[in-house]
């Protein structure tokens, strides 16, 4: 998830004199850091290391990512030419992720590494935002005032994000994994107008691939059947839903993520254990299940007690 490596020490090293973007592009730091949580926690999968912004930097966006911020966008788009002026994406212009990926396979063995890219919904509030937004209102307002450039942008982020994951796939990820981080600001009405006929058709194109697709967001509770009619074979809860209480909402033929919350990681060791409890047995009588952190690893973790989380889940699901 979004920060795993990123409480570690030996991550602040090797950023040391890099930019996140830049060391985005630098295939033996993508590999690099994409390994060291993997080889410190044992973890049962990899997710490389990029951001959701990359693929629109790469296409030429001018945007960064500011530290303790997030993306920030220097024009945000909100009008017809900005979104007719948007290009689409080409392995050619990620050859870094091909080599990245290539390396990583050839690291990981039989560890499975996931992929992954943002949601259109999510990256279109980074693009008319400017940057991370609490309230999304330059988003919706774009998105209720003028429905035709609103679908015109999402059906060319879809195009992006779908070429980045198959580049992905094509590499040698074993799974992917989309990003609607902020897609909870919509109600269910809204999702089904404006959202789910994007996340659809970018799903769907992956569907060609085999991979299991992820399909994430947070504060989702009220959209989880319709991210899960939007083609996916996991969904993503996080911490304010049970698993149970999830599991009741989507059936049992997707697999479920989650959903041990970030903060928890702050608690006593007893405390961190009855948590973990909690979430294990929430997902007893579930198909399938993927133990993680809600929505991402908070950056002043102690890796020792995400170390202590790891072994507790490995014990307690080892057959
Ligand atoms: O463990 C990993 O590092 C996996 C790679 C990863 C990153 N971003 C690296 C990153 C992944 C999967 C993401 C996804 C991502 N990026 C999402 C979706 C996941 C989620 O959290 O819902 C979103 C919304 C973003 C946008 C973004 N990029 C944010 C909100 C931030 C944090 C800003 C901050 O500093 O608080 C980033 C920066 C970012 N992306 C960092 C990392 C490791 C921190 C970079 C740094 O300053 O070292």
């Amino acid at each position: 998830m979004r920060q795993a490596g990123r409480s570690l020490p030996e991550y602040r090293k090797v950023r040391e004199g890099t930019t996140m973007l830049e060391a985005c592009t630098r295939p033996d730091l993508v590999a690099e850091i994409t390994m060291q949580p993997v080889r410190r926690y044992g973890v049962d999968a990899a997710i490389l290391f990029s951001d959701i912004v990359l693929p629109l930097k790469a296409i030429g966006f001018d945007l960064d990512i500011v530290p303790g911020v997030g993306p920030v966008v220097a024009d945000p788009v909100r009008r017809h030419e900005q979104v007719d002026a948007m290009g689409e994406l080409t392995p050619a212009d990620v050859p870094y992720i091909t080599e990245a990926i290539g390396l990583l396979t050839a690291e990981l063995a039989a560890t499975p590494l996931i992929g992954f890219a943002g949601a259109p919904f999510t990256l279109a509030s980074y693009l008319v935002e400017g940057g991370p937004s609490k309230n999304h209102e330059n988003t919706k307002a774009l998105m209720y005032s003028d429905e035709n450039l609103w679908h015109a942008l999402m059906a060319k982020l879809t195009d992006i994000s779908a070429a980045y994951l198959h580049v992905q796939v094509a590499a040698g990820a074993s799974a992917i994994q989309l990003f609607d981080s902020w897609v909870g600001a919509l109600s269910a009405v809204d999702y089904v107008r404006y959202v789910m006929p994007h996340s659809q058709r970018l799903l769907s194109s992956l569907a060609e691939t085999g991979v299991p697709r992820i399909h994430f967001g947070v504060n989702t509770g009220e959209l989880l059947p319709l991210m899960r009619d939007a083609g996916a074979d996991v969904v993503g809860v996080d911490y304010r839903l049970a698993l149970a209480d999830a599991a009741k909402r989507v059936g049992d033929s997707v697999v479920l993520q989650g959903n041990l919350d970030p903060a928890v990681i702050f608690s006593s060791p007893s405390a961190v254990r009855t948590q973990v409890d909690a979430v294990l047995d929430s997902a007893r009588d579930l198909p399938g299940h993927i133990f993680n952190l809600g929505h991402g690893v908070l950056p002043t973790s102690d890796p020792e007690v995400l170390a202590a989380v790891v072994r507790q889940v490995h014990e307690r699901t080892a057959r």
